[in-house]
């Protein structure tokens, strides 16, 4: 199956399926850490056919995403004489795939590179639409590039070694796609099961398809691109307060998402049903629904350090219902806090 993804100075295919053989008449450097090297280097190098391989092996974790690791791998680029004319090979979840992008998109100016996301989250959304980059002591993903792939390859078969924890964390970024876009997507997240393969390749397909749509109409997020950021402006604080220790990401956007359902709700924007329905969708995927807390100014105030944030306004992202949603960058203070405030209590499990 594929997608196509059409944009002002690329285009490309999202390739859904078994990985096809893949034949390249240049150099090619596949850039993967040591667990998912360990599980499927062997099988991408069956696929493989180049003039010469290359393989570079990253540190494990949204740690190692840093400056460093970028210079550690544009040097390896350069030891293995890599020229303008050669191809990097993101395999690997969203930090490999991030982080290959942004190197190759500042390598000898900008070189091409493929996408072959090994997780549940970079299958439904990081490795499609260009966004590549690192953290460093500021923030997260603050150094980067929109520097699109040539190519993106969504092999299933790759999920099968992924710890139940980061699937699941996955799926609050499906969740997310179909709250700010598709109704119908929601119903069919509601009464079927992701751990199902065809229901998984649907509910991928279908992720992508949305994601690919935006991307189409706003590649470097100028506007519409943002309703991806849906629950990710709450996500980001609860993230930056536990030290991306706590919670995976998917799991802190799930959390962000109910959040956002709540000031949206407070606004007269989400209805009582509709905020409960997408409560059930979260917690039947056992995502964490509830983030306590400590102290409502602090929480507040961390939302300016988002990169979202422009002249001190904090933009969120609220449904009106499932399936729509606006983009406010002028909710009152105070209407925050208060629902900041709904957060502060002992977590009820069947709220
Ligand atoms: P990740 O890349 O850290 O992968 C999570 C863990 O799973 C890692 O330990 C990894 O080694 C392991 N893993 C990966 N594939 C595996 C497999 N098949 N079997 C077993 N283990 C496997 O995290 P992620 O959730 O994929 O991505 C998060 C990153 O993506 C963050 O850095 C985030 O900023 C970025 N992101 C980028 C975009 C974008 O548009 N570019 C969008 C969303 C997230
Ligand atoms: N993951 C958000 C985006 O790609 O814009």
């Amino acid at each position: 199956m594929l997608i196509d993804i059409n944009l002002p100075h690329s285009k490309y295919e999202i390739t859904i399926d078994t990985l096809p053989n893949l034949t390249f008449d240049r150099k090619v450097l596949i850039v993967t850490n040591p667990k998912v090297g360990g599980f499927h280097l062997k099988y991408l190098l069956q696929k493989i056919n180049a003039k010469e391989i290359y393989i570079v092996t990253l540190p494990d974790g949204e740690n190692y995403k840093n400056m460093q690791n970028l210079e550690f791998l544009l040097d390896r680029c350069f030891d293995h004489r890599l020229d303008r004319k050669s191809l990097l090979i993101a395999l690997g979840g969203g930090v490999i795939g991030d982080m290959t992008g942004f190197a190759s998109s500042i390598y000898q100016r900008g070189v091409d590179f493929i996408q072959i996301p090994t997780t549940l989250l970079s299958q439904v959304d990081a490795s499609v639409g260009g966004k590549t980059g690192v953290n460093n002591k500021f923030g997260k993903n603050l150094i980067g590039a929109f520097h699109q792939p040539k190519a993106v390859y969504i092999d299933t078969y790759f999920l099968r070694t992924l710890p139940l924890r980061e699937f699941v964390s996955g799926i609050a970024e499906v969740i997310k796609m179909a709250v700010v876009f598709d109704s119908e997507f929601f119903k069919w997240l509601e009464i079927n099961d992701l751990s199902e393969d065809k229901n998984l390749e649907y509910a991928i397909k279908r992720s992508i398809e949305l994601k690919a749509n935006v991307v189409s109409q706003d590649e470097k997020e100028a506007g519409v691109r943002a309703s991806l950021n849906y629950g990710h402006t709450f996500c980001h604080v609860i993230e930056n307060f536990t030290n991306y220790s706590t919670y995976l990401h998917g799991e802190a956007v799930a959390i962000g998402i109910i959040m956002a359902n709540e000031l949206a709700h407070s606004l007269g924007f989400l209805s009582d049903d509709e905020k409960q329905k997408i409560f059930n969708l979260i917690k039947k995927y056992n995502l964490p629904t509830y983030y306590k807390v400590e102290n409502i100014d602090k929480f507040y105030e961390t939302f300016f350090l988002d990169k979202k944030s422009s002249n001190s306004k904090i933009k969120f992202i609220l449904p009106n219902s499932i399936g729509s949603y606006i983009i406010s960058d002028d909710v009152n203070v105070d209407d925050i806090k208060k629902v900041l405030e709904k957060f502060t209590d002992i977590y009820i499990e069947n709220d």
